[in-house]
């Protein structure tokens, strides 16, 4: 078999580069080492920038998302007793869209389907061979046999445990890495969301998150121990505890009922560089992991489908390698900017080992200058928009 690009991973990064190329009439084919049903269960974040939204549109897989995703003109920040709004649409003229990472990915497999374009799931055992020369191929095992697919380039977008940067030799390759003493605990429940906008919320206890998939559906989270396990939380403590950390007028606003969906998530900042090894480049998770205050992962993904999409069509329509080459170097300039903006709300909003009565101090007063000053709520509002690509 052969193919123009050979996509490993079909998460959302592997599809929406997958739709881009495809509706650009070059061929490729994806791989994924498990099912589809399997990739729908998994549960991430829901903030698109617009940016992204405008990418799911051009991949001809936006419709659900505009009819069921709900534009947001900001968010709260909640401190030290209290909400204060970053007026996102009044500080940048941009707004985001709150549409789940799950129903992305449904949307653009659905679109894929539709056009005819090969995805082959359950493909065991995928390594990508020779990228380093002018004929890379990819191998995997499927109901025991191997087989073979021959390819102009490969485009891991296999997330961070992926076989795509596994297979770049160590010395080529740089890896930059935090990890965070704390992790997340999630909790999905059909009941009306607290507040129309997301809060996020610093407070003694620990951060907390109140974010939506719909009007009737909530996402909520908080920090917790590295350590700790879902069944130590019933959804009375989660929700006491949630109820703990936030502003009065939310803790008794707040309806509770039943969790479908409960679990733990560390939070990790990585980077590889560079992104590009000969005719093999390393896309969206596979290349970089942020942790998930301000919902940067998806968004980061969607601006690397964006470079080398278009590195990739220039080659293909002039002939032209200038896009390809600066993949890696276009892509990390934005990469290590939303790094950087995560790590530093991360920061600011958790509860750290060594913060302390001083720390929290600190936190508040820095939060205090954020919500009051226009030009540091600007800088926090372009970020979290996302810078322009
Ligand atoms: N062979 C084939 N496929 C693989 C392999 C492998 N060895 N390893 C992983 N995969 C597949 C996974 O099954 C998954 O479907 O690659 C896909 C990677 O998807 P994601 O992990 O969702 O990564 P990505 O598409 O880059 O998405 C980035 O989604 O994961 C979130 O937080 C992340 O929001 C960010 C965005
Ligand atoms: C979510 O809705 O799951 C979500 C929203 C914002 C974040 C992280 C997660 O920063």
């Amino acid at each position: 078999m052969r193919t123009q690009v050979l996509i490993i991973g079909s998460g959302p990064s592997g599809l929406l580069l997958g739709q881009l190329l495809t509706k650009a009439g070059i061929d490729n084919i994806i791989l994924d080492r498990v099912g589809k049903e399997y990739i729908l269960g998994r549960v991430r974040a829901g903030v698109l920038e617009w940016g992204t939204v405008g990418l799911i549109d051009e991949a001809g897989a936006g419709r659900r998302m505009h009819a069921e995703g709900l534009p947001h003109d900001g968010f709260s920040l909640a401190f030290d007793g209290r909400d204060h709004r970053i007026d996102l649409y009044g500080l940048t003229g941009k707004k985001v869209m709150v549409y789940g990472q799950t129903e992305v990915t449904r949307d653009l497999m659905e679109a894929r389907e539709a056009s005819g374009a090969v995805t082959l799931y359950d493909a065991h055992n995928v390594e990508p061979h020779d990228f380093d020369g002018a004929a890379p191929y990819v191998t995997y095992e499927m109901d025991g046999v191997t087989h073979r697919i021959d390819c102009d380039f490969i485009a891991g977008c296999d997330g961070f445990h992926g076989a795509s940067r596994k297979a770049v030799p160590e010395n080529a390759i740089q890896n930059f890495e935090k990890i965070y003493p704390f992790g997340w605990l999630g909790v999905l429940a059909e009941i009306p969301p607290v507040s129309h906008e997301l809060i996020y919320a610093n407070h003694p206890r620990g951060f907390a998150l109140c974010s939506m998939r719909s009007p009737t559906r909530s996402r909520y989270y908080v920090q917790c121990e590295l350590t700790d396990r879902v069944e130590n939380w019933s959804d009375e403590r989660f929700f006491d505890e949630l109820r703990r950390r936030l502003p009065a007028e939310h803790a008794e606003a707040m309806v509770t009922g039943p969790s479908f969906e409960k679990s733990i998530a560390p939070l990790r900042s990585f980077v590889a560089e560079p992104m590009r090894f000969g005719r093999l480049f390393l896309v969206g998770d596979a290349a970089h992991i942020v942790p998930p205050t301000g919902a940067k992962g998806l968004n980061l993904a969607a601006s690397d489908v964006f470079y080398l999409f278009e590195g990739l069509r220039e080659h293909y329509g002039d002939g032209s390698s200038a896009g390809i080459d600066v993949y890696s170097e276009r892509a990390l300039k934005r990469v290590w900017k939303s790094v950087r903006f995560s790590w530093s709300m991360t920061t600011l909003m958790h509860r750290f080992p060594d913060t302390g009565e001083f720390g929290q101090k600190i936190q508040e007063a820095e939060l205090d200058y954020l919500t009051h000053s226009t030009a540091a709520s600007t800088a926090m509002a372009e970020n979290y928009v996302g810078l322009p690509y």
